[in-house]
């Protein structure tokens, strides 16, 4: 069984889908066994200890530079002999000192379709209004592994939801999360826990 950190910043509805799939059988090849949050008031840490997982608060400002904080992350995940991070609207960019000790072991969830309408600055709410500007009809949830690239980690999975007359970034984020995300990333964390990925360039084959 995998031990899988989550790494939350806000609301951890991902965090929940995650949960609940654990709770329904279908991640069932790791258990979730640390939360830890950037904003000590996140929803997030509430969702967790509701389901009596461990919680850390590792803020930003306490450090030095973005290195040292990455460095307390990923030191955290060390001692938790974590074997998947899973990021789960996680909003801060970290550095080589964390995804370097986690290199292939850390996993995000992007509101749209990469490499569309992502990269520095495309976060949250954001994201879903680049899409109503740009007039796309079709856009979704991407799963990726993290490397030094902000949202640009080799493809696990993606789903698609279409735009609809009248969206407002608000009613397109909760179509996101509803029909894609909550599906995906628990699948793609069942996929690593299981050991059905392997990485071959930027091509993830599932097994
Ligand atoms: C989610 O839509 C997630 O994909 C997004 O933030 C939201 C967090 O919601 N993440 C990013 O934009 C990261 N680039 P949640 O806290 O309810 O899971």
């Amino acid at each position: 069984m995998k031990r899988i950190g989550v790494l939350v910043s806000g609301g951890g509805t991902n965090l929940q889908a995650l949960l609940d799939a654990q709770t329904h059988g279908i991640l069932k090849s790791g258990a979730i066994a640390l939360v830890v949050s950037d904003k000590p008031g996140a929803y997030a840490l509430t969702r967790a200890e509701n389901a009596g997982v461990e919680t850390r608060v590792i803020e930003k400002k306490d450090y030095k530079d973005r290195d040292a904080f990455s460095a307390a992350l990923a030191d955290c995940m060390e001692e938790k002999q974590i074997d998947l991070v899973v990021m789960a609207g996680f909003m801060t960019i970290v550095t080589e000192a964390f995804f370097g000790r986690f290199a292939g072991r850390i996993i995000n969830v992007h509101p749209a379709l990469i490499p569309s309408f992502c990269g520095d600055g495309y976060y949250g709410l954001r994201v879903h209004r680049a899409v109503l500007d740009y007039g796309v009809k079709l856009t979704g949830a991407t799963v990726h592994f993290v490397d030094g690239v902000t949202d640009g980690g080799a493809i696990i999975l993606q789903k698609c939801v279409a735009v609809e007359d009248g969206d407002t970034p608000e009613t397109l984020q909760k179509r996101v999360m509803e029909q894609a995300e909550w599906e995906i990333l628990p699948q793609a964390a069942e996929l690593f826990c299981a050991g059905r990925l392997t990485l071959n360039g930027r091509w993830v084959k599932i097994d």
